[in-house]
């Protein structure tokens, strides 16, 4: 599926995320995105007491944020943006009113589509306001109180059945929602803050240049490569990737990419036959990179990515473990790399196989008394905290994602499926008996029936399957003869068997094959 904007989409009743990522043209003259608030907003909006247009000026968010904003004004408003104009202004908002790098830091799961379970902070708040969209959908928003009581108004305003919703119907939904809430929510996430406000003097850094990149697919494997970016002015690039995975496959691709807010880099590539989108965040010194990609109208896959540049510096360490005893490759990607591999106190680097300022490789062996758990990695001056993690066996497995939501699609009609990358994580018991975190490996998986119910129902048979990659691919749309006409809606376990030594470690984790998304706000 094309990655379509929001408001093209709303018309076919189909929504996805729209034009973040996509470039604005360059700016001459008077910036579009001032212009377009002025000729396109300012109808509505009119000058507010602090210099800017009301309710406009009055907030600060992500450029998800922005889009999921100026997409209601296109859906509810009649306002008429070209997608190009849509992108000027998201830009021209988020760089002035977004959130600085520690406000985004503990919800940019959600905007790297990760398929996590949330863990609100506040319960009254996630009752009240996290039953119908993410809790991180508020928490990537700053406002006072006034503002936030106003966005209650528009909610209760627009969905009058909001009170009857689940955790709404329990408790005195709009007594809360227009006096304690704002309140909480405006002391929580006010709109004037000291990140924010120091956030704003740094300057905007150039990425121009060649990068080198680290990263793990689940299902496929860890990579490698390089990443050469190019400007395009106005924090918008050309980049071009060059990949090889651990098993061999090298992929090249090119895309753009934009920085918002100075951190915000938001991507698009193509890279062999995929597409994918690249949700990284930029560390304070313009050097590091990193975050989640996934592909293209399927968020369920995707990999993490840390690029790196400059001198001594790492991007990431492949296998990020080591067993105990028979001796085994390490390989250290980074920058700028020189000097001698350091794998701390009893693994011994045996020999070094190769070793280029890119790329380190080593056949290393840990001690039988090495010390249990994550270490650090050194090459030289190049030092990553909690980059290797030494282990004797794989005592449990856990399967990630915990939970997942897979959906029917495809079978003639307009919405493909969503599919689900599940993968074996490999514990073991830390010296004080704690689960330690091994990583990823290779696996048997199955999928079985959840519970009795599902059993009754036939779940396992109708509801997917799943390959030897881990990929579970939910069931065709549509009512399913076979099924006395139900569709392929299923509650179901996945289950992977790790062999470790002789050994079978089993892990499980829960699919629920659902119905397809009509709707896909940028921020769920
Ligand atoms: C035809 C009138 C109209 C125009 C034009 C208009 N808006 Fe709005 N806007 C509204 C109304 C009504 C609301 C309150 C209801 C709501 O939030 O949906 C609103 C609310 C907002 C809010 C507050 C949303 C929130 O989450 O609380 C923002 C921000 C905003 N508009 C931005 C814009 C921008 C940017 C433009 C120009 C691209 C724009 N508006 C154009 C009528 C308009
Ligand atoms: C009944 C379901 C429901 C509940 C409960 C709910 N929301 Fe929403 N919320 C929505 C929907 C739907 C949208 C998307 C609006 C649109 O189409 O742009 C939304 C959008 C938002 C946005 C994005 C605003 C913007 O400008 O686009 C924020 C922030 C938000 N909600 C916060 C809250 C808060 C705070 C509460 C609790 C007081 C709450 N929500 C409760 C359904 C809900």
């Amino acid at each position: 599926m094309k990655f379509i904007s929001w408001r093209i989409a709303a018309a076919a009743a189909l929504m996805t995320a729209a034009t973040i990522g996509r470039h604005a043209p360059a700016l001459a003259g008077e910036p579009l995105g001032a212009k377009l608030l002025k000729e396109t907003c300012a109808r509505c909006h009119t000058a507010s007491p602090s210099g800017g247009f009301e309710r406009i000026s009055e907030q600060r968010k992500t450029p998800e944020g922005w889009e999921l904003t100026i997409s209601r004004m296109e859906r509810f408003e009649q306002v008429k943006l070209s997608a190009a104009q849509e992108a000027s202004l998201v830009k021209w908002l988020a760089d002035r009113q977004g959130l600085a790098p520690e406000e985004a830091a503990p919800f940019r799961y959600a905007l790297e589509r990760r398929a996590v379970v949330e863990a609100p902070d506040d319960a009254d708040l996630a009752g009240m306001c996290a039953s119908c969209h993410t809790y991180a959908r508020i928490g990537l928003e700053r406002r006072d109180k006034g503002e936030w009581l106003k966005l209650a108004n528009m909610h209760l305003g627009q969905w009058p059945n909001i009170e009857y919703v689940a955790t709404s119907r329990d408790r005195e939904w709009w007594k809360l929602a227009s006096t304690e809430i704002p309140a909480k929510l405006g002391a929580k996430w006010p709109l004037v803050t000291k990140v924010w406000t120091d956030w704003q003097t740094h300057q905007h850094v150039n990425l121009a240049g060649s990068w080198r990149v680290a990263g793990h697919r689940p299902g496929k494997g860890d990579y490698a490569g390089d990443l050469v970016v190019r400007s395009k002015g106005d924090d918008h690039y050309s980049i071009a990737y060059r990949i090889t995975y651990a098993d061999g496959t090298k992929l090249a691709g090119q895309g753009s990419a934009v920085v918002y807010t100075g951190f915000e880099w938001r991507g698009t590539v193509r890279l062999g036959r995929e597409e994918m989108h690249e949700v990284y965040a930029l560390s304070t010194d313009g050097n590091r990179l990193s975050g989640r990609w996934f592909l293209d109208g399927q968020d369920g896959i995707g990999g993490d990515m840390v690029a790196v540049r400059g001198a001594n510096a790492i991007a990431g360490v492949e296998p990020p473990f080591i067993r105990l005893g028979k001796p085994s490759r390490i390989t250290v990607i980074g920058s700028g790399l020189n000097g001698t591999v350091n794998l701390g106190s009893g693994i011994a680097v045996e020999k070094v196989l190769s070793a280029t300022p890119g790329a380190v490789t080593v056949l290393a062996a840990a001690a039988k008394d090495a010390p249990l758990g994550a270490r650090m990695v050194a090459v030289g001056k190049a030092e990553s905290a909690n980059a290797l993690v030494v282990y004797d066996k794989v005592s449990a497995v856990k399967v990630e994602p915990e939970i997942a939501v897979a959906r029917m699609g495809g079978n003639g009609g307009p919405i493909a499926p969503a599919l689900s990358q599940f993968e074996a994580i490999a514990y073991t018991k830390a010296a004080d008996g704690a689960p330690l975190r091994i990583g990823p490996m290779p696996a048997k998986w199955l999928v079985a029936n959840f519970d009795e119910t599902a059993a009754r129902d036939g779940d396992a048979k109708f509801g997917g399957h799943i390959a030897p990659s881990g990929l579970f691919t939910p069931g065709p749309a549509g009512p399913n003869p076979k099924r006395n006409g139900y569709d392929n809606a299923a509650n179901l376990s996945v289950k992977a068997t790790v062999a470790d030594a002789g050994t079978m470690v089993e892990g499980a984790a829960h699919v629920y094959v659902a119905p397809q998304r009509w709707v896909d706000a940028p921020i769920r």
